[in-house]
């Protein structure tokens, strides 16, 4: 192995990620006086929540009456009943302070006639507990609410003094033998100098996974890496099966037609012309929630009624709007009409297709973002020295299925969270660990050895064979044919991780390298995505398993912890949290009392 030469940085914080999660996480810890660093491999403002689009829910009840509870009842139902009651609830229970917040931080919202933060209808979010009409709870800065979020924060972070270590590369934890972490090895990408950041509390906020597909609204970044490196550590990751499949991504490229679009008016057809989802879904139609809608979609599909020369996909119109409302409430998404898919759509109708969007699962957290490695005997048992906030963690309050716009809201509230929480556990006075000099080194042979991996085949064509099997087999309707193949070739492709091939040996700005680091981050998240499919035999939110068509709430309400070794998975299952934090009433409901049902829309 080469001799590598690295600086050491001492902090009391260091968040790994500068999204939406990790900006708000670092800006909290800095406003409390930590010493905090903030580690990305993209510049700030180029993170994954910039395309965000159509906005975060909270219930400000400015577009017309909405409380917390209603929130929390949609947010439960939309998760099909697996989400962490004590999470669901501070999530929609903080989301009014968090969003205000972001007002006084500088976000500029649209707003109404009278000066108030503009909100929007999204999917599955209603009023009277499920029972009233589609509720305006989105707020939102035009379409590009996460573009404006992420910049305010990145400029309130600075002012605090956060400090920025930019297109640095994390390649793995540094844990003591005690199973505490202590820091993180990265890589500067630009100089190819290494770095070991010595941290008392790290927070990955590293986003999802949604690369481990073909086709995804996800950004090129979007690699797993937190959940690659916690695997690494000997940690799960938890509820990986349920990927959502937003049910406008642009049909082709794959990218982002916000919800919003739907939220401000816009409705889907077939090739008959039909607005299908008043069929099925008679109450919310377009604004069902996500997982109803893909699969609407994708049904019409299969049975012959989708659009365009092969009948492969859907049209969404917006036409009927007036072209100043476009222009005000979505500039964005009529101009990716147009550059994507070639349409004006004040003219026509924009074609669609349900196409990855957001893993539910991740790393598993409580809801204050530390992260849990859970036992029989400690089902809650706490990671000490590590959180995971936003897409990356898994708190869980999404469950199954997440609601459009609960996203950014997660971002923020479990980001603001999280410094809450190390505020408590942090000691600024106290030392920084004695770092375990052995998983240093462990982290560096890794590194050297994928650098000079010489095997047989090239990281692009590894990474197309899972992108392509994850895609056919891990879909939004799974069969348990489709899975039990899934299953075996994904074992097979990554057995071949073993076997790659990296061509540049340099340390500066070598993409090869880094895009091979960033495939062994995708593979466990893969892998534990498509065995937590196979084995779960029921259907709930986004697992639509075609051989067990009903939610089984008796066997399977409970968390999936995926244990992945090499190409090996080993499954156990955890309790869902069944209370809320307090048990307050609205309209004669106790939130205690809110059991599952059947999940119509
Ligand atoms: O449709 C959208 O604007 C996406 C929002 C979300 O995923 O929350």
């Amino acid at each position: 192995m080469a001799a590598y030469e690295y600086e050491t940085h001492e902090y009391d914080v260091v968040v790994v990620g500068a999204g939406g999660a990790g900006l708000r996480a670092t800006l909290g810890m800095a406003e409390q006086g930590l010493k905090t660093a903030c580690v990305t491999k993209v510049f700030p403002t180029r993170s994954h929540t910039v395309a965000a689009q159509g906005g975060i829910a909270a219930s400000l009840g400015n577009m017309g009456p909405d409380n917390w509870k209603w929130h929390m009842y949609d947010t439960i139902k939309g998760s099909d009943w697996l989400g962490d009651m004590d999470a669901m609830e501070y999530l929609a229970r903080e989301a009014p302070k968090a969003v205000y917040e972001l007002e006084h931080y500088g976000v500029p919202f649209s707003r109404t006639e009278e000066g108030k933060i503009y909100q929007r209808p999204f999917g599955g979010h209603t009023t009277e507990f499920g029972e009233g009409p589609p509720v305006q709870r989105t707020c939102a800065a035009a379409d590009r609410t996460g573009h404006a979020i992420l910049h305010t924060l990145y400029g309130q972070s600075l002012k605090n003094n956060a400090e920025f270590y930019i297109e640095y590369f994390a390649i793995d934890l540094i844990m003591s033998d005690e199973g505490v972490c202590q820091g993180v090895v990265c890589w500067k990408l630009d100089d190819g100098t290494l770095h070991v950041f010595n941290a008392k509390m790290v927070v990955l906020a590293t986003g999802g996974y949604g690369r481990a597909y073909y086709n995804c609204t996800s950004a090129h970044t979007c690699t797993g890496d937190g959940a690659g490196m916690v695997v690494r550590a000997g940690l799960p990751l938890q509820d990986m099966e349920f990927v959502q499949f937003h049910p406008t991504g642009i049909f082709g490229p794959g990218m982002l037609i916000t919800e919003g679009a739907r939220g401000e008016g816009g409705y889907l057809t077939n090739s008959e012309g039909e607005r299908f989802m008043e069929r099925y879904a008679p109450t919310y139609k377009d604004l069902a929630s996500r997982d109803v809608v893909s699969r609407c979609m994708t049904i019409e599909i299969r049975e012959g009624r989708g659009v365009g020369p092969n009948k492969d996909h859907i049209h969404l119109n917006l036409s009927h709007l007036p072209p100043e409302t476009l222009a005000e409430r979505l500039p964005g998404i009529s101009e990716s009409a147009r550059i994507f898919a070639g349409v004006d759509l004040t003219k026509e109708p924009i074609p669609v297709l349900p196409t990855v969007h957001y893993n539910m699962g991740g790393i598993p957290t409580n809801y204050w973002g530390e992260v849990m490695s859970p036992t029989d005997k400690e089902p809650n048992k706490v990671v000490p020295g590590l959180m995971a906030v936003g897409e990356a963690g898994c708190a869980s309050v999404h469950g199954a299925n997440r609601l459009g716009s609960n996203s950014l809201i997660d971002l923020v509230v479990f980001g603001r969270a999280a410094a809450i929480r190390a505020g408590e556990v942090v000691d600024a006075d106290a030392a920084n660990p004695d770092l375990n000099q052995a998983s240093v080194d462990a982290a560096l042979a890794r590194f050297d050895g994928l650098r000079y991996a010489d095997g047989n085949i090239e990281t692009a064509d590894l990474r197309l064979e899972m992108q392509q099997t994850m895609q056919d087999d891990a879909a939004v309707f799974r069969t348990d044919e489709s899975l039990a193949a899934g299953v075996a070739k994904m074992t097979k492709v990554a057995a071949k991780i073993s076997d790659l091939k990296v061509t540049d040996r340099s340390l500066v700005w070598n993409t090869d390298l880094m895009e091979t680091l960033e495939l062994t981050n995708l593979m466990p998240s893969a892998l534990a995505t498509i065995h937590g499919a196979e084995a779960r035999k029921e259907s709930r939110g986004a697992h639509a398993h075609e051989d067990y068509p009903d939610r089984d709430d008796k066997n399977w309400r409970v968390h999936t912890i995926a244990k992945v070794e090499g190409n090996k998975v080993d499954l156990t299952y955890r309790p869902v949290v069944t209370d809320p934090l307090t048990n307050e009433a609205e309209g004669g409901i106790e939130l205690k009392k809110i059991a599952p049902k059947a999940r119509v829309y």
